[in-house]
């Protein structure tokens, strides 16, 4: 065990060895006898390196490799997976320094053991409260137990929203942020999968560099980059937000509005992406879609399910609080080809992500 020496104004090294029953290091010397810390020693020994509670100052020198005590030496040092537990107060959480290093730290290939709503150190109540110990061991078992279990195997994903251009400036999109496509890439990530993201126009912040990003803009090119990937894949599971509709014409000048009241926007119907799968779609492949409802949802998921030949379908409502675009939870029911329904709680986007792959893998 090692600890910062910050933290020792929380609590003893005594009391933390006489609980665990482990030693403590948190000097590169042990006072006594003068001996140093063997840190890269140490990171090399471990299996698994889980730094809980991660606080903002350990997480900025995480994400910029300022070494100037044990644990960042430590980490540095080390060649096995990494687990940080994010904790601090709400406005220090919101702060776009934390987010930008948290997000750094992930695309080091660091997993992030997701901080939680409640109540903080201050009395505020809010998020940054270290995700629970019970929290940590489920997801570090989970780890090491599906790590490999889609080794082997190549996955499409689609997410993001797509851009339909008008004319220089100016586009038709959607409010699609690619978190829940992202977070799905990334759990695919790390159980061992050969993942392939189109990525619609959004950024690849938080991203395991372990997923193969293809980036495009409108709907024909998700639609191409998605068709060209698909047929060596074993499963694709299509989250993007893709425009139903595109312009009719570009123009290369930017459109003046003149003396005109109105604007009508001539447009016409794009390629359905996830329906060109279901109709090329392979016996031994699994196909996966999305769909966003906002009255009638199991009636018309239902439908989408059948129309593109779906394995299953997981179904968003935008009714449901916790649930659509650019939130960091989301609350979804599943709907499988042979009717059964999963109904789940609102959870984070990586625990829905979660759910969604531990599906795939009994289709697999
Ligand atoms: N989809 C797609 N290509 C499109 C439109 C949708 O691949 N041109 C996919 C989405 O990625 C999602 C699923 O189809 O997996 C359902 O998308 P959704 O927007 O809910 O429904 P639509 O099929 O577009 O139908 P509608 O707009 O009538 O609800």
């Amino acid at each position: 065990m090692v600890c910062t020496p910050n933290a020792l104004d929380f609590i003893t090294p005594l009391t933390l060895s006489t609980l665990s029953k482990k030693s403590v290091f948190s000097n590169f010397f042990v006072e006594e006898t003068g001996e140093w810390v063997n840190h890269v020693e140490l990171g090399k020994w471990a299996d698994a390196m889980i730094i809980a509670p991660a606080t903002a100052n350990s997480i900025s020198k995480m994400a910029t490799g300022r070494c100037d005590n044990l644990l960042i030496a430590t980490y540095l040092s080390a060649s096995c997976p990494i687990f940080f537990a994010p904790a601090m107060d709400l406005d220090m959480y919101q702060h776009p320094s934390t987010a930008t290093n948290i997000n750094q730290l992930i695309d080091f290939g660091n997993i992030e053991l997701p901080a939680t709503s409640g109540e903080l150190a201050s009395g505020l109540v809010g998020m940054g409260r270290m995700c629970e110990p019970e929290g940590i061991f489920q997801i570090v078992t989970d780890y090491f137990e599906f790590s490999n279990s889609l080794a082997g195997k190549k996955i499409l994903v689609n997410a993001g929203p797509t851009h339909e251009k008008i004319d220089p400036v100016r586009f038709i999109g959607n409010y699609s942020s690619g978190k829940m496509g992202k977070a799905i890439a990334n759990t695919l990530a790390e159980r061992g999968a050969n993942v392939n993201l189109v990525l619609g126009p959004v950024d690849t912040q938080g991203l395991s560099p372990k997923v193969n990003v293809t980036s495009v803009v409108s709907a024909q090119e998700m639609y191409d980059a998605c068709n060209a990937i698909y047929p060596s894949c074993d499963a694709g599971i299509l989250a993007a937000a893709v425009a139903d509709f595109t312009p009719n014409e570009y123009s290369n000048e930017k459109l003046k509005k003149g003396n005109d009241n109105d604007f009508v926007l001539s447009m016409s119907r794009t390629k359905d992406v996830l329906a060109s799968l279901g109709k090329s779609k392979l016996d031994h492949q699994v196909l996966i879609g999305f769909a966003l409802e906002t009255q009638d949802e199991l009636n018309y998921a239902q439908k989408k399910l059948d129309n593109k030949n779906l394995d299953f379908i997981v179904l968003n409502s935008m009714n449901d609080k916790g649930a659509g675009f650019a939130k960091d939870t989301n609350k979804v029911t599943i709907i499988e080809k042979n009717g059964k329904t999963h109904y789940f709680d609102t959870k984070s986007k990586k625990e829905v992500s979660k759910d969604i792959v531990n599906l795939l893998q009994n289709y697999l």
